[in-house]
């Protein structure tokens, strides 16, 4: 192995603790920033998140409220507690874990929210205004793949980046931030023809495609910087265990950086939410944002 390892468990902890620092000072100010979490349902995979989510959100001194409602809660009933939150002076950021279940429309609910609320940076208004080089709230993952790529390499000017993955949580944002920060950005998916040698172009490789160990060592350019945003359960050796959307081993012999599963992305996403719930704090009071924890 060559590559240096992009530690996302201590970047995480550092940022949370930089939100820490953020938070105390707004106590001078009579301020503690709130963050709602809604749960519909009782996805197991869900409900790690959000337990995780609470217990990080009191640890940085903000106060953490959450709604867990059962799986047939209707449309309507959900979208009245959004008003609900969306109203609470109490309540700076809004997020609803998805997936929801099937009966909810998850674009109608997620733009009830009040886009100086929504934390996840996923309200079409966010969306519009990340597209256009505006100031927006990012979504969470993407953002974390953006600080890590800073801290590890400074200047992403004239980079070559490509972004394996098109969704609208990971692959689009990351790709909007990756042109804001001037990188010449490339977004691949399952129909991408020539798809190695699309990925041996980057110079920044962004893998976030929900496909266990899919990208070998030889489709990454040597001294490439390569961020797995995979998070997937395989079986191994009579149980599980969690693998990414790159093969480490092939590609931590190619690379010049990489970041692990599990302790690489993930780490990032909880802290950019509170991130994300500090600045939102913030803006709602006309207060100096925080620096380096924004696009
Ligand atoms: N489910 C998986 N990732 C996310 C996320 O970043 N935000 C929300 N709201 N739900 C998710």
């Amino acid at each position: 192995m060559s590559a240096a390892i992009i530690d996302g468990k201590a970047f995480a902890a550092r940022v949370r603790a930089q939100v820490a620092e953020g938070v105390a000072a707004l106590a001078g100010h009579g301020i503690v920033p709130g963050l709602a979490v809604v749960l519909v349902g009782e996805d197991p995979a869900s409900q790690v998140y959000v337990r995780s989510k609470g217990r990080l959100t009191v640890e940085v001194g903000m106060q953490s409220f959450e709604h867990r409602l059962p799986a047939d809660t209707g449309e309507d009933t959900l979208l009245d507690l959004i008003a609900q939150l969306n109203a609470d002076p109490a309540v700076n950021g809004v997020l609803v874990q998805l997936p929801l279940p099937g009966h909810l429309n998850s674009d109608l609910v997620i733009n009830a929210i009040d886009p100086a609320k929504d934390v996840d940076g996923f309200h079409i208004s966010n969306v519009g205004l990340l597209g256009t080089g505006q100031k927006a709230m990012v979504p969470c993952t993407p953002l974390g793949c953006l600080m890590m790529l800073r801290d590890h390499l400074g200047s992403l000017s004239g980079l070559e980046a490509v972004v394996l993955g098109r969704s609208n949580i990971v692959g689009k944002p990351m790709a909007q931030l990756l042109l804001g920060d001037s990188c010449t950005v490339t977004v691949a998916h399952s129909r991408t023809r020539d798809l190695p040698d699309v990925c041996r172009r980057a110079d920044i490789l962004v893998a976030a495609v929900g496909r266990p160990q899919m990208v070998p060592g030889d489709w990454i350019k040597p001294g490439a910087t390569v961020i797995d945003v995979g998070i997937n359960r395989v079986a191994h050796e009579g149980g599980t265990r969690l693998v990414g959307d790159v093969d480490f081993d092939s590609a931590a012999a190619v690379a010049g950086a990489i970041t692990p599963v599990p302790g690489g992305v993930g780490p990032m996403t909880i802290a950019c939410l509170l991130a994300n719930t500090l600045t939102a704090t913030c803006r709602a009071h006309g207060l100096a944002e925080p620096e380096g924890l924004t696009a």
